[in-house]
């Protein structure tokens, strides 16, 4: 079932490929493991969720994902689920236009909350949304991305007002406000944060709000929860956490799934095959011998240069959401018990920068901690306070007491902070 979900959104180009996969010889990922070794800078390391870049530039940091030869970055595909996300809000638009301009002024307004201004995920879907509704604004080759601030005016330089028609009628579509939720303490994707901004804006414009929408589901649901349900005004997020893809029902308006379930598989995996010894595309591109296999292209690409795995995300509407409800769930492909024999007991110390971001305690970790039984691993979870890298790397005391690490960073640029200390 899930299979046939995925099928139906995913273009047919990309279809061609998801032929590759299950049975053949995979992509060649490069690496067998060093299952041994008792040096903490030679161990399996898989980065994942933050990918080690300049929170500036967006530019990839090249050396810590070259850390050692067992090192990968484990994320989704930012642009195609960015892409997904406007295009979901965009088709609701085009479906809705003429019952949902709640003022009748001609303009569909909406607000943006946007997560982290230095996260390359907050970037690309702010966007994304952006592209998708025209009210983008390019600077240097690249929609700006920056906050808007208030723009009930239409007067911002870095978002403009753009027009569509429907049904024969011409409406403005404009971003009315957008801002970074970032809390006084410094933690971003601020849930609460979003929900007071929902309660400024709506004081001072609230019945120019046609749409909401938000860079993920912890920030959505605040403004849903706190205005957006009762005014029956949609509300777009990212994620597909359990409790926003239930709310659909209630009129939520959609949200994105970025297959944390192969996500968080694709975490421990490429570490379990490191301290094995095999090849890094065992049970991911070529089956292992329980038969675990996703398929590439369809769930996931893998991008050699960049050693990173990028899971492919999916829509996630009115039309669909009923597969969707329990986002802790396993993956079938990928639900199979490996043999300890062969993939023997190993410790991982693996951190959730946040522990009370919402898509990865809500949804990530009991992922991960569904499939760390699966593949064998004794994993410490660490949960950080979201704000300062010492919170967690003074929790990384003692290194040598484990087999390999999964790092979930405060901040993308900060990858050093971990590797010194595995380097010492
Ligand atoms: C998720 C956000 C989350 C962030 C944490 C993103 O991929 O969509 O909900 O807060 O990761 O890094």
């Amino acid at each position: 079932m899930r299979k046939k979900r995925a099928l139906a959104v995913i273009a047919a180009a990309t279809l061609a490929m998801s032929m590759v996969g299950c049975g053949s010889t995979g992509n060649g990922g490069s690496g067998s493991g060093s299952s041994s070794s008792s040096k903490n800078s030679e161990k399996p390391l898989c980065w994942f969720n933050r990918q080690p870049s300049n929170s500036s530039t967006g530019e990839l940091d090249k050396d810590a994902l070259n850390y050692n030869k067992d090192t990968y970055y484990v994320g989704f595909d930012a642009n195609q689920g960015a892409e997904l996300q406007g295009e979901m809000v965009l088709d609701y638009i085009k479906a809705n236009a003429a019952t949902m301009d709640r003022n009748g002024d001609g303009v569909i307004g909406y607000v943006l909350a946007i997560g982290d201004i230095g996260h390359n995920d907050s970037i690309a879907r702010t966007r994304g949304v952006r592209s998708a509704l025209g009210t983008g604004v390019e600077t240097d080759g690249n929609v700006d991305s920056s906050p808007a601030g208030t723009n009930v005016d239409g007067a911002s330089k870095v978002v403009q007002d753009s027009t569509i028609e429907v049904g024969g009628k011409t409406y403005t579509i404009r971003e009315l406000a957008s801002q970074e939720m970032k809390n006084s303490a410094g933690a971003t994707w601020d849930a609460a944060t979003a929900g007071n901004a929902i309660g400024t804006w709506t004081a001072s414009f609230g019945d120019q709000i046609d749409v909401v929408v938000s860079n993920n589901d912890g920030m959505g649901m605040s403004m849903f929860n706190a205005w957006a349900k009762d005014a029956k005004v949609p509300t777009f997020g990212y994620d597909a956490n359990s409790d926003a893809v239930a709310a659909i029902a209630e009129g939520y308006g959609g949200t994105i799934s970025q297959h944390a379930d192969v996500q968080a598989y694709l975490t421990l995996r490429v570490l379990r095959n490191a301290l094995d010894g095999v090849d890094v595309d065992t049970g991911i591109g070529t089956p292992d011998e329980a038969g675990n296999c996703l398929t590439e292209g369809e769930d996931y690409r893998y991008s050699e240069e960049e050693r990173s795995y990028y899971a492919l995300n999916v829509a996630v509407t009115a039309d669909n959401y009923q597969d969707f409800t329990d986002s802790t769930k396993v993956y079938d492909k990928v639900s199979k018990q490996l043999d300890s024999s062969k993939s023997p007991k190993k410790k991982v110390w693996l951190d959730i920068y946040n522990a009370s971001d919402n898509f990865l305690s809500s949804t990530y970790q009991p992922l991960l901690q569904n499939y760390d039984d699966l593949l064998n691993l004794d994993v410490d979870y660490i949960g950080g306070d979201g704000q300062t890298e010492s919170n967690i790397t003074n929790r990384l005391g003692n290194p040598s007491e484990y087999d390999a690490f999964a790092i979930n960073m405060v901040k993308t640029d900060n990858a050093a902070s971990y590797t010194s200390i595995l380097n010492q």
